[in-house]
């Protein structure tokens, strides 16, 4: 048995908060009647559940950790460029799609997923979940360039970055390991561009608990250990 809102996230049909909404506005329906209590309990294999009049299943969730090459878009589809979604056509499971984006040049871990409410915990501003990004730039990255980005940087929007971390490459001094809790259009190359540096190699080397190692190569996927989601909460 499952609540009758977790059924309907895992079905695919929205987040947590959204899928309340369409419940308590009674387009969903149980066994032929409105039902608009979302922790009603769902016997998955039996209950007939509607959205809108169409028929839900009951989905599994499926959670892949990919590492993106560069000159890949994070889509789902599109109509002339290769995207991450044609690098997993093997991998089990309906609907997935990428928890957030990196830019076409960028390289590195990628989570993807059919689990909306995951997604959405992830990518949501008000949790700041960390992602550490590798960063080589065309000038030395300084101390003081540095420490500006750990205070936050303005990069032209309303608000200055959040502090950051940051950490030196050993045996490097152009570039740095960034770790942000936010994550802006483009965030990693305009905070380095605000400092006086450009960004000329960018690779995310992890997001909240999840760590992309060395021995999974570019245009490689594995599926998550049951310990990572232990630590994702799923
Ligand atoms: N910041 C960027 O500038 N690009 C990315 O792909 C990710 C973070």
């Amino acid at each position: 048995m499952v609540r009758l809102d977790k059924f309907l996230c895992d079905a695919g049909a929205g987040t947590r908060s959204e899928v309340k909404k369409y419940i308590k506005k009674g387009r969903v329906w149980v066994n032929g009647v409105p039902c608009k209590k979302p922790e009603c309990k769902i016997e998955e294999q039996r209950d007939e559940v509607l959205l809108d009049q169409k028929r839900l299943c009951a989905q599994k969730n499926v959670y892949y950790l990919f590492h993106k090459p560069s000159g890949v878009l994070s889509a789902s589809r599109d109509a002339s460029q290769k995207t991450v979604l044609d690098f997993l056509k093997d991998a089990p499971g309906k609907h997935l799609f990428p928890v957030g984006r990196l830019d076409k040049d960028t390289e590195g871990l990628l989570l993807l997923t059919n689990d909306g409410a995951l997604a959405h915990r992830l990518l949501s501003p008000a949790r700041h979940v960390e992602k550490t990004y590798l960063v080589h730039t065309d000038v030395p990255v300084t101390q003081q360039m540095r420490l500006r980005l750990e205070e936050g940087v303005d990069i032209g929007d309303k608000k200055r970055t959040l502090p950051a971390r940051t950490k030196p490459l050993s045996g490097k001094d152009n570039g740095l390991y960034l770790t942000l809790t936010e994550g802006r259009f483009h965030q990693v190359k305009r905070m380095l561009f605000a400092v006086g540096a450009r960004v000329t190699y960018l690779k995310r080397v992890s997001m909240g608990p999840l760590i992309l190692e060395d021995s999974l190569k570019k245009g490689s996927w594995r599926e998550l250990t049951e310990q990572e989601k232990k630590e994702l909460g799923i």
